[in-house]
């Protein structure tokens, strides 16, 4: 197969969702249809349980399993499936957002009865900015929930896009029937199977009467009324908007009953894109030019403290990548060989020989990568990547052996490579501080720093409400600016202003005082 065929059969994507919306579910049935696994409840759920919150042990553990499953790919009929999963507790959220950054489009899982729910709307702004084409699945029909014309208008709102359903529900909860495939007029009858796929009826169009054989006039009549209505109300699916990140399409069905889900996936392979050109600095790549590139979108940690050694997931984003061949890594100038790069098919992981775009190839890393590094054949190419957000909780770290200071530091400087946090050094008393995105993050790195380099930390409490980088044209108004607030002033790992913000009134006074400076609370500007 030619390298253009390789790379058009390719379906790189994500699915998110709220917690407990059904992600696990879903993924697991794609997987039951892909013939990647046979039966369902083979895939052990990386879902981090909400009893877990303060035992992270057990929470790593629950991690460790996701290595396997971190990247899952199958192939269903002529395509090549890569799902990239994303940690479904909120504390790792940055880990999900980076991994946006690796996949070509998303699936969103929203659970009928809560609607849009406070992570999907985060995850929905990530997918914004990056104009990331997404397909809506509207989950847990066989339960009572909201009328779904309803559900449709909260997703328009709430995550600001527009949308189109290409399939349509018949009731729902205890009287849920089944649903009309709007793209492919035909129906389906609602049979709860954890495991196999549910009949189609076939039909000519919506008027056809085997609608009320199968369902019955009353609901025919309804299903006609609603479809009359859709197609007055929305316009008809165009697919280069969808492409564009404009228009989602919004399937409903019941992932634990295996209904609405190949539908999902059958319209998902036809519509959802293949890997697309990729914006470095220097220039667009495309993934049909011959020279490998590809960036590191994720660091895997390996728990066990006699094996320090981590798993750097690369997507490829050009050429072929080839097992042995040298590779130049871009920040350090040096090249490498990979004599054992892993695929990740089905679960397994394996060496792998070639690796095309759109694929995630597995590089065994002992602290040569940093998330967001380019590798490529000799080219000097940076991919933009995703900025890091404002954390949303500070601490200071307190070294408590000082005999293991330069342990400390290396490993404080690992961890922040592989993204576990951000650091700041407060340039008023020179102290340490970690930003995280949850309480998790501060136990992870105290745990990992003790037991991977035999560093001892403490956390001691800062009042902080956001930091947030600083930049002005104005030198004068920068500097009178420091001046103001030179006990807040901090400067992140690249050695850029950061403001740390100690309130949302501080905030406010600071942005209305210097209008000339430029407040961002994305690390990219
Ligand atoms: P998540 O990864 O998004 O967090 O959600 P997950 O798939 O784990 O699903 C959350 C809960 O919702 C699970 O129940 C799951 O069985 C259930 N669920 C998923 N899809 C459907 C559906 O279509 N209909 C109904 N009725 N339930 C669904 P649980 O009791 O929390 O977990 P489990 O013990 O069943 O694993």
């Amino acid at each position: 197969m030619s390298n253009e065929s390789e790379i058009s059969r390719r379906r790189t994507f994500a699915i998110i969702s709220h917690p407990d919306a059904g992600k696990t579910t879903l993924t697991e049935k794609l997987l039951l249809f892909g013939g990647a696994i046979h039966v369902a409840g083979a895939v052990k759920s990386n879902k981090i349980k909400k009893t877990a919150t303060s035992d992270w042990m057990e929470i790593e553990k629950q991690r460790g399993i996701s290595v396997a499953t971190s990247v899952m790919g199958f192939n269903y009929g002529d395509y090549k499936i890569n799902i990239l999963d994303t940690p479904g507790h909120q504390d790792f959220a940055e880990d999900t957002y980076r991994t946006l950054t690796a996949v070509d489009s998303v699936i969103i899982v929203v659970d009928v009865a809560k609607g849009v729910e406070t992570q999907t709307r985060k995850l929905m702004e990530v997918c914004r900015m990056r104009n990331t084409p997404v397909i809506i699945f509207v989950n847990k029909l066989d339960r009572e929930g909201r009328d779904p014309f309803d559900i449709l208008d909260e997703l328009e709102k709430e995550l600001k896009i527009s949308v189109r359903p290409l399939s349509w529900p018949i009731n729902i909860g205890a009287k849920f029937k089944g649903v009309y495939n709007i793209y492919e007029h035909s129906l389906n009858l609602f049979q709860p199977d954890k495991q196999h796929v549910t009949d189609r009826v076939e039909i000519d169009d919506i008027i056809d009467h085997t609608i009320d054989d199968a369902v019955g006039e009353d609901d025919a009549a309804q299903l006609r009324a609603d479809i009359d209505l859709i197609d007055g109300v929305y316009p008809e699916f165009d697919v280069t908007e969808y492409l564009d990140g404009q228009l989602a399409p919004v399937f409903f069905g019941s992932a634990l009953n295996t209904f609405g889900v190949k539908e999902l996936l059958d319209c998902f392979v036809r519509i959802a894109p293949s890997p697309r050109a990729v914006q470095a600095e220097e220039r667009i790549v495309t993934p049909t030019e011959e020279p490998f590139s590809g960036f590191v979108f994720k660091i895997h940690a390996n728990m066990d403290p006699n094996h320090r050694s981590c798993i750097a997931f690369v997507k490829v984003c050009s050429g072929v990548f080839r097992r042995n061949e040298t590779y130049k890594h871009v920040r350090s100038g040096k090249t490498y060989r990979f004599s054992a790069p892993t695929a990740f098919m089905a679960q397994k992981k394996e060496i792998i020989d070639e690796v095309y775009p759109g694929d995630i190839v597995g590089l065994p890393d002992n602290g040569i990568f940093k998330i967001g590094d380019t590798i490529t054949e000799s080219e000097d190419l940076h991919f933009k990547g995703l900025p890091s957000f404002s954390p949303e909780m500070f601490k200071y770290i307190e070294n408590t052996d000082p005999m293991k200071t330069k342990q400390l530091n290396k490993g404080i400087e690992q961890l922040m490579d592989e993204g576990v946090a951000q650091l700041f050094v407060n340039q008023f008393n020179n102290r340490k501080i970690i930003g995280t995105v949850g309480q998790l993050q501060f136990e992870v790195i105290q745990y990992r720093l003790l037991h991977e380099y035999g560093a001892q930390c403490r956390w001691e409490p800062i009042n902080l409400y956001k930091a947030c980088w600083i930049e002005s044209e104005d030198e004068d108004a920068m500097s009178a600016f420091k001046k103001r607030i030179y006990q807040f002033m901090a400067v992140d790992r690249e050695g850029r202003d950061v403001f740390l913000a100690d309130s949302n009134y501080v905030l406010q006074m600071a942005q209305q005082d210097f209008p000339k400076i430029r407040f961002h609370f994305t690390s990219e500007f």
